[in-house]
Parts: structure tokens; C-alpha cells; sequence
């Protein structure tokens, strides 16, 4: 085995445009030497969402720069490069593709190997690069395009134990900031609203609690609020600054209710698979930065006998690190791609679970 392993990781399967070098020494931390990510955000602000040809285009316009100024940071060349890591799926079509075409330029100028990742291993596979987390774990995605919670067994093993059935939960809380009049990203607005609401006032449903397993739902709750929210326009022709904290009170709770009940199922069920005697749960995406659904998952953790992991927030939500990151395994694994990788709109984990029906805003994910 190669005793020092340094990737370029590349990553543009949404709306963020990232390069990172990332070197491992075996049996040490990962060294993060630079973690570039260029945000997109202001070209998609006027549309409400990510505009699919908008991100392919932005992408294909900054990931060279991006690339050199992860190379810079990291005051490396791209001869310094053991291989290239690039996220192959699943994602936005248009800009996982920007991501394979330019890795493939950029590994036939250097003749350094090509690494196919799949962008959900590299978030699942963060508390390793992180933390150093020892298989197995349970890791539960949370953000505006992921929601599942998956057994990682090994890099390349995954066992998926449920997701959500239509909308992520980020979706969620973007969807009740738009329909309250608040701004863009939601989840932090709806979170810093709800601290000043009674969560109690409104009685919103916690769907899929009274089905067994691990799938949950977030629409019908955006649609509970929507009814509650026209009903008081109806009666008093606007919200109140109370009405409005109230709504974002009880959204919030419903959703931390419903996350924290099918975790506690997730833990359940990865002890009856694994029966490890140190289980850990990590997370990662932008919700599980919502301090009441940390708070929630944190107590659920204690009380399960699990430690509760959640990496720093920057390589929580989407970023090449992770991406390098899984480049390093594959590297120590030997597991390289031809220039005839292909770019995967859709990629599951867990081929053997069943297809999920929702997508999340940012596009299908698996
Ligand atoms: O992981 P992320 O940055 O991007 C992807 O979705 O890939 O997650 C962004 C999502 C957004 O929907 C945002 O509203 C949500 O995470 N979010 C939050 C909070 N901070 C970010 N949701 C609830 N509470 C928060 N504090
Ligand atoms: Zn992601």
C-alpha cells in the first residue's frame, strides 16, 4: 500500500463549483491542503431554485479556475498528483458532465489516473476523512437534495435503510421561508424565526410515523402549513410577526420530531445488522446545522448508547474534499476508471434498495 496518497478531487454535481487536494499518509489524518468551493447562488437567486443549464454553464466556466486555485493554496502542481477524483454522479446532468470532461482534459494532460466517485460515498464517507471513523457506522444525509440513512459498511459497501419519499428536508424548510415571505436559504431564517414561536399553537402532522421503517415524508407537512398559514389570512387578512414565528415554531418541530423518531428506528435497525459494540451516528448536509434537530438527534444518541458525530459544517454540505477524500480509498483499493466513465444522472448506494420516489430540489440523487 502507497504510504502517502495526495488526489485532486473535483466536484460540480449541483450548484457548487469545488476543488480540493487532500494527502493521506497511511494510518494518520487526512491533510486537507485546500478546500476551494465557488458558490452559484447569486445566479440562481431570481429563478427560486437551481436552473440546471445556468449551473452546467457556470461550471464548465470556473472549475479550471477553481482547479488552480486549489493547486495554489495547496502550493502543488498537478505533477504532484497521485490521480485525479471526480464526482461522476449523481446529480445535475449538465454539470456532473463539466466535472468528468474536465478531469478527463486534465488526467490526459498529466497521464495521472482517473477516479469515478459517487458523490453520496463522499458525504457518506466524510466522518472518515474527518474523524477517522471506523466501519461500521450509521450516517444519516440531511440537506436541500439528500435525506437517507444508510449503514456504510466500507468504502464501497452501503446498506440504504430508508429516505425520504418525496421532498429532502431542506426543500422543506425552503419551501415554508418561501411561503412565509422570508428570504433564501430557508432552514436558517424558519430556525432563527422559530426560536421567538410556540411550537405547540399548530397542530402539524408528522407523516409516515404510524408506518413501520425508516421512510419519511416532508410535502404533506409543507402542505399542512400552507392550510394553516391561508386559514389565518383568511380570518385576519395577513400574519402577525407571532403568527409567522408560530408556523416556523411548529414546521420545525415537526420535522425534528419525524428526523429524530425514523433515526431512532435507524438505530434500532443497525444494531439488529451490526451489532457493534461502539456504534456511532454521523451526519451530514446544511439541516443538520439546525441547532433543535442537533439537539434532538444528540439526546436520541445518548439515550441509544451512540456517539453522535457531525463534521464541521464546511465539509458537511457539499465540497471536493470529500470527494478527494473517497479518491484516496478507491486509490488504496485500486479501483480506477478508463477514459470511458460516463456521467450518472442517477446512482444509488445500495443498488439493492428499492428506487427512491423523490428527487430534492437540487435534482435526483439517487
Ligand atoms: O447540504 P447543503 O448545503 O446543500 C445541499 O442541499 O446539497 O444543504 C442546504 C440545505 C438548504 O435547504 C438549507 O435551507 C438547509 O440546508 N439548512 C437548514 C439550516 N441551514 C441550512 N435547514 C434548517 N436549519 C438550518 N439551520
Ligand atoms: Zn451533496
Amino acid at each position: 500500500m502507497s504510504e502517502t496518497v495526495t488526489i485532486l478531487g473535483l466536484e460540480s454535481s449541483c450548484d457548487d463549483t469545488a476543488a480540493s487536494v487532500l494527502r493521506h499518509v497511511a494510518g494518520q489524518p487526512a491533510q486537507i491542503l485546500s478546500s476551494v468551493v465557488f458558490d452559484q447562488s447569486d445566479l440562481h437567486a431570481d429563478f427560486g431554485g437551481v436552473v440546471p443549464e445556468i449551473a452546467a454553464r457556470a461550471h464548465a466556466e470556473r472549475l479550471d479556475i477553481c482547479v488552480e486555485a486549489a493547486l495554489k493554496e495547496a502550493a502543488m502542481n498537478l505533477t504532484d498528483m497521485d490521480a485525479i477524483a471526480v464526482t461522476s454522479g449523481p446529480g445535475l446532468i449538465g454539470g456532473v458532465l463539466s466535472g468528468v470532461m474536465c478531469a478527463k482534459g486534465l488526467a490526459a494532460g498529466s497521464g495521472k489516473p482517473l477516479i469515478s466517485v459517487n458523490h453520496l460515498a463522499g458525504h457518506a464517507l466524510t466522518p472518515r476523512m474527518t474523524d477517522g471513523t471506523a466501519f461500521p457506522y450509521l450516517m444519516l444525509l440531511v440537506s436541500g437534495g439528500h435525506c437517507q440513512f444508510l449503514i456504510v459498511h466500507a468504502a464501497d459497501k452501503f446498506t440504504r435503510l430508508g429516505g425520504t419519499i418525496d421532498d429532502a428536508p431542506g426543500e422543506a424548510f425552503d419551501k415554508t421561508a418561501k411561503l412565509l415571505g422570508l428570504g433564501n436559504p430557508g432552514g436558517p431564517l424558519v430556525e432563527k424565526e422559530a426560536e421567538r414561536g410556540d411550537a405547540s399553537r399548530f397542530k402539524l402532522p408528522r407523516p409516515l410515523l404510524d408506518r413501520a421503517g425508516c421512510d419519511m415524508s416532508f410535502s404533506g407537512l409543507k402542505t399542512a402549513l400552507r392550510r394553516a398559514r391561508d386559514l389565518i389570512v383568511d380570518e385576519k387578512g395577513g400574519l402577525t410577526v407571532q403568527d409567522r414565528a408560530d408556523l416556523c415554531a411548529g414546521f420545525q418541530a415537526a420535522v425534528a420530531d419525524s428526523l429524530v423518531e425514523k433515526t431512532r428506528r435507524a438505530c434500532l435497525a443497525f444494531m439488529d445488522q451490526t451489532n457493534t459494540p461502539t456504534p456511532v451516528l454521523a451526519v451530514a448536509g446544511g439541516v443538520a446545522a439546525n441547532t433543535v434537530i442537533r439537539d434532538g438527534l444528540q439526546g436520541l444518541c445518548k439515550a441509544q448508547g451512540f456517539a453522535f458525530l457531525a463534521p464541521p459544517l464546511k465539509y458537511c454540505t457539499d465540497n471536493a474534499a470529500m470527494i478527494a477524500w473517497v479518491g484516496v480509498e478507491k486509490y488504496r483499493a485500486g479501483d480506477f476508471s478508463t477514459m470511458a466513465m460516463a456521467a450518472r444522472p442517477r446512482w444509488p448506494l445500495d443498488q439493492t434498495a428499492k428506487p427512491m420516489l423523490g428527487s430534492g430540489k437540487k435534482g435526483a440523487k439517487a
